[in-house]
């Protein structure tokens, strides 16, 4: 009788946006198919990993809080790996092994793959992996969730934002086949997926780059994948406002599963900060971008990126800023100060704005967002809607939760269980989630 020996345990700590959560179910998927198994404790495990995001200096500050964790771990058990991923790694690159000696392995968010070949190499020595390849997709994923899934539709980004540290981490922009992706989202309903969430750095540039038979547009991939049977819900993130042309709407009315959300990045709303951002839109533009949304899709859910204090930023740049939210009138946006990120242009402008003046702009432009978006959850109130089911919702354990198409989240007593699509009958709303009642009697699934 042979005995085999217990699995090896890793644990996996991931920063930053969808697109790391999603490169951390393929490291997780990879893992699992070499034999290893979670753990939820960094003690027990075997290896330590890390997702990492680089996106703002606070992102960086708490990845170092939580390696010196780690180098506590390796202290008592020093066989314990560690291995840092993603764009932090990449952007500081072998610097990672000078500053940090307990790190036994890291690579770049193109290099997942590369994890497999050190973990299963007898190399005692430490190893980085930090070339770009393009996409390297075609690993296991392990799921969170089994009725949602995300997409990664392309990968890198050509655009030159002057403050944003991505395109040095994740390199030129490739975007995947339009077949191979028709394939994968197939796959992932037959598994039962509902809802796929298709991920891009500037997705609607999306096939500029393939070669001349497989060239195919952003709103070229989102009918094909609409007319795949059991999609029922097609989400992307992020589009660029100079990007967002009217084939995009037009998928938007015409396309059952398309859903009723463009999260849209304005950054700032003055166009002298948006040219030194070299967003390559003006305020007009894309006021001019929103309306063209709106006239075709008057029910549709914008949400926004917004940067405050940007160097130079002046106090009328920023209240056009503020005008450009009150114009709108978005349903939410994710607000940011500005962080000098290394090696970007933005990082080394001049700039005279103190920090204790961005945070005070900061904490004028939340009530407005907040404002709005509550202004907006207001025409939900008294419809019945459809929502996806995720589960229970976190502040009452008696309700369920669940999505709408628009991407709001709904709080509701009812009778389903995750991965349902139900009606519920809006009777709340506040800014960012609304409440309501499932309607029984017409459950679809
Ligand atoms: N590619 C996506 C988003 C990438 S990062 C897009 O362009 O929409 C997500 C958001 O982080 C950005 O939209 C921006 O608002 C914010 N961000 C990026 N770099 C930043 C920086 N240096 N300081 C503050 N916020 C930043
Ligand atoms: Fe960064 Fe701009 Fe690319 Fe978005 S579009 S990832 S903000 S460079
Ligand atoms: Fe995402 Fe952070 Fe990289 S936001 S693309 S993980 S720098």
């Amino acid at each position: 009788m042979s005995i085999s020996a217990p699995a090896k345990a890793y644990h996996l700590t991931t920063f930053g946006c969808q697109m790391n959560q999603h490169d951390s179910e393929r490291m997780q998927g990879m893992l699992e198919s070499l034999g290893w198994a979670a753990t939820e404790s960094q003690g027990d495990a075997d290896l330590i990993l890390f997702n990492t995001c680089s996106i703002r200096e606070k992102a960086d500050e708490k990845l170092i809080q939580y390696l010196y964790e780690a180098r506590m771990v390796k202290r008592q058990r020093p066989e314990t790996i560690i291995g840092v991923g993603g764009c932090w790694a990449q952007s500081v690159t072998e610097e990672v092994f000078r500053r940090f000696p307990f790190v036994d392995v890291a690579f770049g968010p193109g290099q997942v793959d590369k994890l497999a070949e050190f973990l299963n190499s007898d190399s005692l020595s430490a190893q980085g992996y930090f070339e770009f390849e393009g996409f390297t997709g075609h690993l296991p994923q392990r799921k969170e969730k089994t009725h949602s899934a995300w997409v990664q539709i392309s990968v890198g980004c050509n655009c030159n934002c002057s403050y944003c540290i991505v395109p040095s981490t994740r390199g030129r922009e490739a975007s995947r086949p339009s077949e191979e992706l028709v394939t994968e989202v197939s796959e992932l309903v037959a598994a039962g997926v509902k809802e796929v969430t298709l991920l891009g750095q500037n997705v609607n540039s999306y096939g500029r780059d393939l070669q001349d038979g497989g060239k195919t547009t952003f709103s070229g991939l989102l009918r094909e994948l609409d007319s795949i049977d059991g999609l029922r819900r097609l989400r992307y993130t992020s589009p660029h406002p100079k990007d967002m042309k009217e084939d995009v709407v037009l998928a938007h009315a015409e396309l059952e599963s398309v859903c009723a959300h463009i999260h849209l990045p304005l950054q700032a709303g003055s166009t002298s900060v948006l040219k030194a951002m070299r967003r390559t839109y003006t305020r007009e533009r894309y006021l001019d971008r929103v309306d063209m949304i709106r006239a075709s899709l008057p029910d549709v859910s914008i949400t926004t990126d917004i940067i405050v204090g940007f160097p130079g930023e002046t106090e009328a740049d920023f209240e056009e800023t503020i005008e450009v939210v009150e114009t709108v009138g978005f349903d939410g946006a994710f607000t940011f100060i500005f962080s000098p990120r290394r090696g970007t242009l933005a990082a080394s402008l001049p700039d005279s704005v103190p920090h204790e003046e961005k945070v005070a702009r900061m904490q004028r432009l939340l009530p407005v967002v907040q404002r709005c978006a509550l202004e907006r959850a207001q025409r939900f109130v008294g419809r019945e809607m459809e929502v996806l089911v995720e589960g229970t919702s976190r502040t009452d354990d008696a309700r369920l939760r669940g999505r709408t198409s628009g991407s709001k989240v709904v709080n509701f007593d009812g009778l389903a269980k995750p991965g349902d699509l139900v009606t519920v009958l809006i009777e709340e709303e506040s800014s960012l989630t609304l409440g309501g009642t499932q309607v029984l009697a017409e459950i679809s699934r």
